[in-house]
C-alpha cells in the first residue's frame, strides 16, 4: 500500500466489510459451541492468558484481519518504531518508550545514537537519589527525613504514575518497602486539589516533585508555584532547594523556576507524555515510595511484553491480536466504545490511564498524511473495577448498547481473605463474577428459556437478554510489579497497533491545543476586568454573559 493511500481503499478492508454480514448472522452461542475455534482463540505469553473466543469473529475473520495488517504494513511500522525512526511525523520525533525499559546492554538507536546508556544514567541517578531520601541521608531544611512526596503533574505526567501507584499500594512486597511513607498526586489546578494534597502534611517532611515534560503546562506550573509558596512561607525561601525537585525534558525552565538542575531527572522528546510512565515521570516518584528495586520489576514486566510484541508472529502476538480485534469492533462491527473491567480494586486507575493513552493517541480525524478520514478512528474508553461496575453501568452493556468489554482477572489476589464459614474466599467470590459476566454477555437468555422457567408473559421482554455481545478475557497470575508492567505494555502496544492500521499518527495530540489557547484569552480578560472593575467584552453573547455573571458573583 502506498504510504499516502487510505487503508479503507484496500481490497483487504473491503473484504472485511463484505464479511460483516456473515458474522452478524452468526450468534456467539453458535461460535462458542466449537471447542476447536475456542482453543485456537486462546494465547498465552509469560504467564498471561488471553481468551478472545467471545469476540464476534471466526478463524476466517482472524485471517482476514491478518491480511489487513499486512496491507497496513503493520510489521514494518512496528519495526520503524523500535528502530527509532521519526514516526511521529507532525512533531518530527521518534517514539521510543520501549527504550525506557530495555535492559542495560540493549542497543536502541535514535538518530544513530544508542539511547539506552542515557536511559540507564537517569535510572542510576534515580536509584541513588531515591535511596538517599528513603534512608534519610537527604533531609529537609530543618534536618527532618522527607517521608512524604507530592508529585505535581497532569495528563501523562500523572495518570500513568497514579495507575501504577494504586496497583502497587496493596502488593505485599511494595507495602513492606513503602512503610512509613506517603505518595500523593496533585494534578488539578482546582484549589480543592491543592487543599486535599497538603492537608495533614508538614512541609518540613515533604518533598515536592514537579513532573512536566515541557515545564510549561499552565496547571502544573501554577500548582508548582503554589507549593513553592507553601514551602517557603513555612520554612523560608532557601528551603525550596531541599524540598523541590523536578522531572522534565526542559532543564533550562527547571532551573529558571528555581530548582537546581542537579536535582532534576531528565527524559527525552522521543517519549510521548502519555507513554512516559516508564521514564523518570513514573520511575522517580514510585522509587521514592517503593524503592528502585520494586520499580525495576515493573520495568522488566513491560520490557518482556516489548520483546513479545516485536518478535512474536501475529497470530500469537497478544498486543497485535488485541489491536486487530479493536479495529474489527470499531470499524467493521460499528461498536465505538470499549469497557475496561478489571476484577481487581488495585486496578481502579487502569481505565483512567488508558482513556488518555487511547483517546489522546487515536482520537484523530485525519490520516498521518493529513487526509480527512472517511472512517472513524479511536475508541471511547471507560471502565470501573468489577464487581462495582456491575452495580453501575452493566445494565446498558447487557440489554442496551453493544460495548465490547475487556475483562481482566487475577489468579492470586494481593490480599487473600478466607472468612470462616463462607462457602468461597472473598477472592473466589470476585472471580466467580469475572468468569460469569463474559458468558452472560455472549449467550444472553432467550424467551424460550424464560418460558421454561415459568416467567410471567408480560415480563419476558424485560428479562430477555439478546446476548451476542463481544468481550475478551485476560487472566494474570498475580498483580506483582512485574505483572503491572506487562499489563501497561499490552495496552500501550495495542493502541499503537490500532493507530498503525487506521493509518493515523497515534503520537501527537494537536486536539488539546485549541482549548488551551482559548483559556489563555479568557485568563487575560478575567485579569484585566478584575483590575479595572469592568465587565468583559469581545466574546460571543453566551460566553460574555456567563463570564460576567461569574465575575460579578465571585467578587461579591
Ligand atoms: O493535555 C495535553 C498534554 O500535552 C498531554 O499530552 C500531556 O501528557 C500533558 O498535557 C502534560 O504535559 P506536560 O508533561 O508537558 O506538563
Amino acid at each position: 500500500m502506498a504510504s499516502s493511500a487510505l487503508i479503507c481503499d484496500t481490497e483487504q478492508w473491503k473484504d472485511l466489510k463484505a464479511h460483516v454480514d456473515d458474522i452478524k448472522k452468526t450468534h456467539l452461542r453458535e461460535l462458542m459451541s466449537d471447542p476447536e475455534r475456542c482453543k485456537s482463540m486462546m494465547v498465552e505469553f509469560d504467564g498471561i492468558l488471553l481468551d478472545y473466543s467471545r469476540q464476534c469473529a471466526t478463524l476466517q475473520t482472524m485471517n482476514k484481519l491478518f491480511k489487513l495488517a499486512e496491507a497496513a504494513c503493520l510489521k514494518e511500522k512496528i519495526n520503524k518504531m523500535f528502530n527509532g525512526e521519526r514516526i511521529n511525523s507532525t512533531e518530527n520525533r521518534s517514539v521510543l518508550h520501549v527504550a525506557l525499559r530495555a535492559p542495560r546492554d540493549a542497543v536502541i538507536n535514535s538518530d544513530g545514537k544508542n539511547v539506552v546508556p542515557d536511559v540507564w544514567n537517569v535510572l542510576d541517578k534515580i536509584r541513588d537519589f531515591s535511596e538517599r531520601v528513603r534512608s534519610g541521608s537527604w533531609v529537609g531544611a530543618t534536618g527532618k527525613a522527607l517521608t512524604n512526596v507530592i508529585a505535581i503533574g497532569i495528563g501523562g505526567s500523572f495518570l500513568g504514575p497514579l495507575f501504577v501507584h494504586t496497583a502497587l499500594q496493596t502488593d505485599p512486597e511494595a507495602i513492606e518497602c513503602a512503610r512509613g511513607r506517603q505518595l500523593r498526586f496533585l494534578a488539578n489546578v482546582d484549589p480543592i486539589d491543592v487543599a486535599r494534597n497538603i492537608t495533614g502534611l508538614n512541609p518540613e517532611t515533604t518533598l515536592v516533585v514537579v513532573v512536566s515534560k515541557t515545564f510549561t503546562t499552565a496547571e502544573t506550573m501554577l500548582n508548582a508555584r503554589t507549593l513553592r509558596e507553601w514551602i517557603s512561607s513555612a520554612l523560608g525561601p532557601e528551603a525550596v532547594s531541599k524540598h523541590m525537585v523536578a522531572v522534565s525534558t526542559n532543564l533550562t525552565l527547571v532551573e529558571k523556576f528555581g530548582i537546581d538542575p542537579k536535582n532534576a531527572f531528565a527524559f527525552w522528546d522521543w517519549v510521548g507524555g502519555r507513554y512516559s510512565v516508564c521514564s523518570a515521570v513514573g520511575v522517580f516518584p514510585l522509587s521514592l515510595q517503593y524503592g528502585f528495586s520494586v520499580v525495576e520489576k515493573f520495568l522488566k514486566g513491560a520490557s518482556s511484553i516489548d520483546q513479545h510484541f516485536y518478535s512474536a508472529p501475529f497470530d500469537q502476538n497478544i498486543p497485535v491480536l488485541l489491536g486487530l480485534l479493536s479495529v474489527w469492533n470499531v470499524s467493521f462491527l460499528g461498536y465505538p466504545a470499549r469497557a475496561i473491567l478489571p476484577y481487581s480494586q488495585a486496578l481502579e486507575k487502569l481505565a483512567p490511564h488508558i482513556q488518555q493513552v487511547s483517546m489522546e493517541s487515536n482520537g484523530k480525524g485525519v490520516s498521518i498524511d493529513g487526509v480527512a478520514l472517511p472512517y472513524e478512528a479511536g475508541e471511547i474508553d471507560f471502565g470501573e473495577p468489577g464487581t462495582n461496575g456491575q452495580h453501575s453501568f452493566y445494565q446498558l452493556i447487557h440489554q442496551g448498547r453493544v460495548i465490547p468489554c475487556d475483562f481482566i482477572g487475577i489468579v492470586k489476589s494481593q490480599q487473600p481473605v478466607y472468612l470462616k464459614g463462607e462457602v468461597v474466599s472473598n477472592h473466589d467470590e470476585l472471580m466467580s463474577n469475572f468468569f460469569a459476566q463474559p458468558d452472560a454477555l455472549a449467550y444472553g437468555k432467550t424467551p424460550q428459556q424464560l418460558q421454561s422457567e415459568n416467567v410471567s408473559q408480560h415480563l419476558i421482554p424485560h428479562k430477555t437478554f439478546s446476548g451476542n455481545r463481544p468481550s475478551l478475557s485476560l487472566l494474570l497470575p498475580s498483580l506483582s510489579a512485574y505483572n503491572v508492567g506487562q499489563l501497561l505494555a499490552f495496552y500501550e502496544h495495542r493502541i499503537a497497533v490500532e493507530g498503525f492500521i487506521w493509518g493515523i499518527n497515534s503520537f501527537d495530540q494537536w486536539g488539546v491545543e485549541l482549548g488551551k489557547s482559548l483559556a489563555s484569552q479568557v485568563r487575560k480578560q478575567l485579569h484585566a476586568s478584575r483590575q479595572k472593575g469592568q465587565p468583559v467584552e469581545g466574546f460571543n453573547f453566551s460566553t460574555t454573559t456567563m463570564l460576567n455573571r461569574y465575575l460579578q458573583e465571585s467578587s461579591d
